[in-house]
C-alpha cells in the first residue's frame, strides 16, 4: 500500500495523465497480452492493433523514480524521430491507479522483430541482414544513440527492409558521437544474448564476435 501511495505521488509530480480502471478495463477487452510476469500483465495488444506497455517500479529508491519508463519511452520516442531513426508512434503516456503502473500507449513499429526473423525465416539471408544490422548500429553511434536494450529481440525490420527500435525506455542520446569505448560495450550487450547468436552462421557470428 505504502508502494503504491509512493509510486502515485511520484507519477502525480512527473505529471502524468491517469486512467481510470473503468477505461482501462474497457480498452481491455479483447485485448491480447503479449507479454506478461509474476506480477501481471506487461504488454497488451488492443483490438485496434495499438500496443500498451505498463511498468512497474521496482524499488521505492530506484533511479527512476522522478522519470517513469513509460514517460521515457515517450520522450526517447521523439529523440529518435528527429534523429530519423524509425520507432514505435507514441499515442499517450498514462499513470494507472490499480494496479499502480506507468503506462505508454504506441502504434507498434510495423515489421517483424530480428529474432522472429532468425527463428522462423529459414530461408533469411543472414549475411545480408547482419551486414544490414552493423550499418544500422554504426548509425546509431554516430548519432550519439547509446541503447542499452540493444538485442535483436528489440531491433525491428520494416517492411520496406528499414531497421528501427521498440522497446526504448532505456536509451540515452549524447548528442555527438559515441566514443569507441561505449560502442564496444554497447556490442557486448548485443553479444550477450547466447541463444540468438547459436542459430546465426558461423561465418556471420565471426564478424560480431570480438
Ligand atoms: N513491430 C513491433 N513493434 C513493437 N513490438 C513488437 C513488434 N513486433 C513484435 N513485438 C512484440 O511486442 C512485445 C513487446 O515488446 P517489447 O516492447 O520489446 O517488450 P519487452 O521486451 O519488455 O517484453 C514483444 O513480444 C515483441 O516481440
Ligand atoms: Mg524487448
Amino acid at each position: 500500500m505504502e508502494n503504491a501511495l509512493n509510486l502515485l505521488f511520484f507519477d502525480w509530480i512527473t505529471d502524468l495523465q491517469t486512467l481510470s480502471n473503468a477505461e482501462f478495463e474497457r480498452w481491455r477487452t479483447n485485448a491480447d497480452v503479449l507479454e506478461k510476469d509474476g506480477h501481471g500483465d506487461k504488454v497488451l495488444r488492443f483490438a485496434d492493433g495499438t500496443f500498451f506497455k505498463l511498468f512497474r517500479r521496482k524499488s521505492l529508491f530506484s533511479k527512476t523514480l522522478l522519470f517513469p519508463p513509460a514517460k521515457r519511452f515517450a520522450d526517447n520516442a521523439e529523440v529518435l524521430r528527429k534523429l530519423g531513426i524509425a520507432c514505435p508512434d507514441i499515442i499517450a503516456v498514462y499513470r494507472l491507479i490499480n494496479p499502480p503502473r506507468n503506462a505508454v500507449h504506441y502504434h507498434p513499429l510495423q515489421g517483424t522483430t530480428l529474432r522472429d526473423l532468425l527463428n522462423r525465416d529459414v530461408s533469411l539471408g543472414q549475411i545480408e541482414l547482419f551486414a544490414k544490422l552493423a550499418t544500422f548500429i554504426t548509425e546509431l553511434h554516430d548519432k550519439g544513440v547509446y541503447f542499452r536494450s540493444l538485442h535483436l529481440g528489440n531491433i525491428v525490420q520494416t517492411p520496406s527492409g528499414q531497421l528501427g527500435l521498440i522497446d526504448i525506455s532505456d536509451l540515452r542520446c549524447l548528442g555527438k558521437p559515441l566514443p569507441n569505448s561505449m560502442r564496444k560495450r554497447n556490442y557486448q550487450h548485443l553479444l550477450r544474448y547466447e541463444q540468438d547468436w547459436a542459430l546465426v552462421s558461423p561465418l556471420v557470428r565471426s564478424q560480431f564476435k570480438p
